[in-house]
């Protein structure tokens, strides 16, 4: 503590602001969102519900839901010259820097929403122009990645099967989605909707802040879970997993492996800042794997090193004593897979779903007037120095 500066790298111990979005408790593994448990949400819950809820702060009534569904519906549509974007970027580029471009283009496309005095009207229809277009954007994005043409929204259908139309469809001919890959999409999306000051969230507020709109804040956002100790996470899971199969399965060794200080492996999927028992996601997601993966038919070989090495590192004292544990990533990506998403999509997966947390955060951020974020810093450079010529340097 220098003076009235206390130093907090990683903002470990501090709180960023007050909320009344989503509740989490580390020690007893507690996630809520607006007092309503997610294990509730995710067994008797909608995806949209879920987004209404907490962006607006109450579970929706018949009709709420039903006009947030046509007004959505109506905003799908993505401006054609944002093809020229898609058109742009080399076919094998990362879908989570596309996402964040394209995002971030939205504000050139409306720039009324670059107005931070919007009415609240205007700013609901921005709002709800985000949650339409982000779904189709990302579903053209994989279909980019195919090299297939891209499918466009259809109204008779609600958000989440929508979004798996423009995904798996075909232009030739209509697929039929199975009610099963509806029903896991929606609960991966509830399970990623919000999880209070998290990197992404608060480089979603403090973007804001600076009264910044709100396509530009959510696009820093997605940078921010790009990385793989945050929200990338999903997809170096299942590549790990892949590694330790390719290895001939030796989870023990991987272990080890993550357990030496001088060895930068880590185990991915494992750990988290506030969760320092079980990730309530990640049981939710467990059980979802094997029912999911049953219901499909599907016998994936990396399930069977997910279990053996969430077995091996719980019994492992290093884990133990750091109460390490499976985070909402570790199995996540096992149920992308089976869903037919390949692996460079499950973190733009997961930023689909962290859509309706981010702009509650952002919009009650705005509400309480929050000032612009700028903290400050302990500084331990150089002490006062006189210039030196070059020709003397
Ligand atoms: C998400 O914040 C959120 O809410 C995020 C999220 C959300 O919904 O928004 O929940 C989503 O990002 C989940 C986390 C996904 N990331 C990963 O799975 C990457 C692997 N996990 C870690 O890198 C790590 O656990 C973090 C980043 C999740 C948390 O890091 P912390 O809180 O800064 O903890 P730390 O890095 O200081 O680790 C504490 C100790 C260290 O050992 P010591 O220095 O005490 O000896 O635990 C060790 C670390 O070396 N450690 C690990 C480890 N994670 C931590 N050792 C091996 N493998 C790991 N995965």
């Amino acid at each position: 503590q220098t003076g009235f500066i206390t130093l907090d790298s990683g903002f470990k111990n501090t709180g960023a602001t007050k909320s009344s979005i989503t509740f989490l408790d580390g020690e007893k593994g507690i996630l809520k969102y607006r007092g309503y448990s997610i294990e509730q949400l995710a067994e008797k819950s909608t995806f949209l519900e879920v987004a209404y809820l907490l962006i607006y702060g109450n579970l929706p009534t018949q009709k709420q839901i039903e006009d947030f569904q046509h007004q959505i519906s109506r905003h799908t549509l993505v401006h054609e010259d944002m093809k020229k974007f898609f058109d742009g970027f080399p076919s094998k580029s990362h879908p989570m820097g596309q996402l964040s471009s394209l995002v971030c283009s939205l504000s050139s496309f409306y720039p009324e929403s670059l107005d931070p005095n919007q009415t609240k009207e205007e700013f609901d229809l921005t709002i709800i122009k985000l949650l339409g277009k982000m779904a189709t954007i990302v579903s053209w994005i994989y279909k980019k990645s195919l090299g297939h043409p891209v499918i466009y929204p259809k109204n008779k259908y609600d958000y989440v099967t929508n979004f798996l139309h423009m995904t798996f469809g075909q232009r030739t001919e209509e697929v039929e989605i199975d009610e099963v890959v509806i029903d896991a999409m929606n609960k991966l999306l509830i399970l990623h909707a919000d999880h209070e000051q998290n990197c992404s969230t608060s480089t979603v507020r403090i973007v804001g802040s600076s009264d910044c709109n709100l396509y530009a804040s959510i696009s820093a956002g997605i940078s921010a879970l790009w990385g793989p100790l945050h929200g990338g996470a999903n997809q170096a899971v299942i590549e790990m997993l892949e590694k330790i199969k390719n290895d001939g399965g030796d989870v023990d060794k991987w272990v080890n492996k993550a357990k030496d200080k001088n060895d930068s492996f880590r185990l991915m999927g494992f750990g988290h800042r506030v969760y320092k028992n079980f990730d309530p996601r990640a049981k939710i997601i467990k059980k979802a794997c094997d029912d999911i993966l049953e219901k499909l038919g599907i016998n994936d070989p990396v399930l069977d090193i997910a279990k053996k090495l969430e077995e091996v590192a719980l019994s492992d004292p290093y884990f133990v004593e750091r109460k390490l544990y499976p985070n909402v990533d570790f199995y996540s990506g096992i149920i992308y897979r089976a869903l037919g998403f390949p692996t460079e999509m499950f973190t733009v997966l997961f930023a689909l779903g962290r859509l309706p947390g981010w702009i509650a955060q952002w919009k009650e951020m705005r509400e309480n007037k929050e000032p612009i974020g700028r903290p400050r810093q302990v500084y331990v450079g150089e002490n006062d120095r006189d210039f030196v010529p070059i020709e003397k340097r």
